[in-house]
């Protein structure tokens, strides 16, 4: 017979994809796991370009699979266990691409993925967890922002539960918890304010992608810190919480709280609101993600009330940071502008990093990406990334030109 840590442990084990291993959520979620190993199995492990890292994962959590981006990276991870001296016998089954990061989500023996992967490349593995009625931990944003409304149907549709791990509606789920949705006016978004939550517009121009990738308070992969001093990672979860929790974007506000430590509020119709509060540490809402609606010691430190603390809040100028408008218009038009505002976006991100484009013109680009582009109500994953494909390009174009021009314009 089974003991009775047996049978708990029987009742609680988790079996886990996690899409994005070697990211920043990923590797924040297997520190989550490593720290519960009687909790969870890993079954597979997807990963991008970052071997090394896969490599020593593999090594550590044993996952039955792991797939990584391309055949190039695949040949180069067989290679690497070699090296590591892991015996043939031992390794995971080995693929690459979009398939086969579909069947790892997808397997019947895993019930919770995590998704992690950054940018449209995790949306149809998400899409297509969430169709087999899984568990999906949702960090990847941009599969709300690009596909929103197929997401929920498919949520809806399918059984499947769908839990944010972006701090922000990972604190509103928690708030939403204390009462009737129908009794809900508002929800209330902080947001840090980035690195420039101070710095002067005529500055924008000039700043550099070293100083725009260093965020006062959360360590994380490039494109998200760019969007965040930009506060298109605000519009995001902007447009992230309409889908999620079923509000309209004009009962969303959004407030600047450089302590990031309040990460969103609810406003129940008595006036009365609602505050998750915790440290700014991820894996927080990843372990939320895992062990709802129970809760288990986190490995996050906890608030010194005894401690002076100052906390502010103040409304984001909409002047020197107009791609949070932006996604406010692009969700209320609704269809296909969102998706084209994500596209765009993380090609003039890109474009940025590589110091092709000054940091105002990524709205420039965003901005005049979607006023090229017709908005469509795409009905399959596949249309959206048609138009996530069509987006890119006019993007890239408009770049391209602005480039070309820059030696005579200030762009
Ligand atoms: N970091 C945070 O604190 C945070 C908070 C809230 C929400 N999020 C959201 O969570 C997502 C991940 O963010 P992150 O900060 O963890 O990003 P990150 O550190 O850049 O990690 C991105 C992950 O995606 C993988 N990836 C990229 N392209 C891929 C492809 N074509 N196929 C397979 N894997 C691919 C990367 O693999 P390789 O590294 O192996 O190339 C990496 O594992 C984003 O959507 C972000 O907005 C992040």
């Amino acid at each position: 017979m089974a003991s009775a840590t047996g049978d708990k442990h029987r009742h609680t084990m988790k079996t886990l994809t996690v899409l994005g291993s070697t990211g920043s959520i990923g590797t924040n979620t297997l520190d989550v796991i490593r720290r519960s190993r009687h909790q969870y199995r890993v079954y597979a492990l997807i990963a991008g370009r970052n071997i090394d890292t896969l490599a020593a994962q593999i090594l550590e959590f044993q996952p039955k699979v792991a797939v990584v981006a391309t055949s190039e990276g695949l040949a180069r991870l067989s290679q690497r266990l070699t090296e590591l001296g892991v015996s043939k016998g031992q390794w995971p089954e080995l693929y690459w691409g979009d398939e086969a990061r579909i069947q790892t989500a997808t397997a019947e023996t895993v019930d919770t993925v995590i998704s992690a992967i950054v940018g449209v490349a995790g949306l149809e593995a998400t899409y297509a967890a969430l169709r087999h009625g899984k568990r999906v931990g949702l960090a990847n944003k941009e599969v709300l922002v690009a596909g929103g409304k197929l997401i929920m149907d498919a949520v809806r549709e399918c059984g499947a539960e769908l839990l944010p791990i972006d701090s922000e509606h990972n604190g509103a789920h928690q708030c939403l918890r204390a009462g009737n949705r129908s009794e809900v006016c508002k929800l209330i978004l902080t947001a840090s304010g980035g690195p420039f939550r101070n710095t002067p517009r005529e500055e924008l121009a000039f700043v550099t992608p070293e100083r725009a990738l260093n965020h006062p308070t959360w360590r994380m992969g490039d494109r998200i810190t760019i969007d965040s001093a930009t506060l298109m990672n605000k519009g995001f979860e902007v447009i992230e919480a309409c889908w999620l929790f079923g509000f309209s974007p004009s009962q969303i506000e959004v407030v600047i709280h450089p302590q990031s430590t309040v990460h969103a509020l609810i406003e129940y119709s008595d006036g009365s609101v609602l505050a998750q509060i915790c440290a700014t540490d991820m894996r927080m809402p990843i372990q939320y993600a895992l062990t709802y609606p129970e809760r288990s010691e986190a490995p996050v430190p906890k608030i010194n009330w005894a401690e002076t603390r100052h906390w502010e809040f103040h409304a984001p100028d909409p002047d020197r940071f107009p791609l949070l408008r932006l996604a406010y218009e692009c969700q209320t038009s609704g269809g296909s502008a969102t998706c084209t505002l994500n596209a765009a976006d993380e090609v003039a991100v890109e474009a940025f990093l590589e110091g092709k484009i000054r940091f105002p013109s990524i709205f420039e680009v965003v901005n005049e990406t979607l006023a090229r582009l017709p908005v469509r109500w795409p009905q399959t994953i596949g249309e959206i990334l048609e138009i996530d494909r069509e987006s890119r390009s006019v993007a890239r174009h408009l770049i391209g030109d602005r480039a070309q021009a820059r030696s005579y314009a200030n762009f």
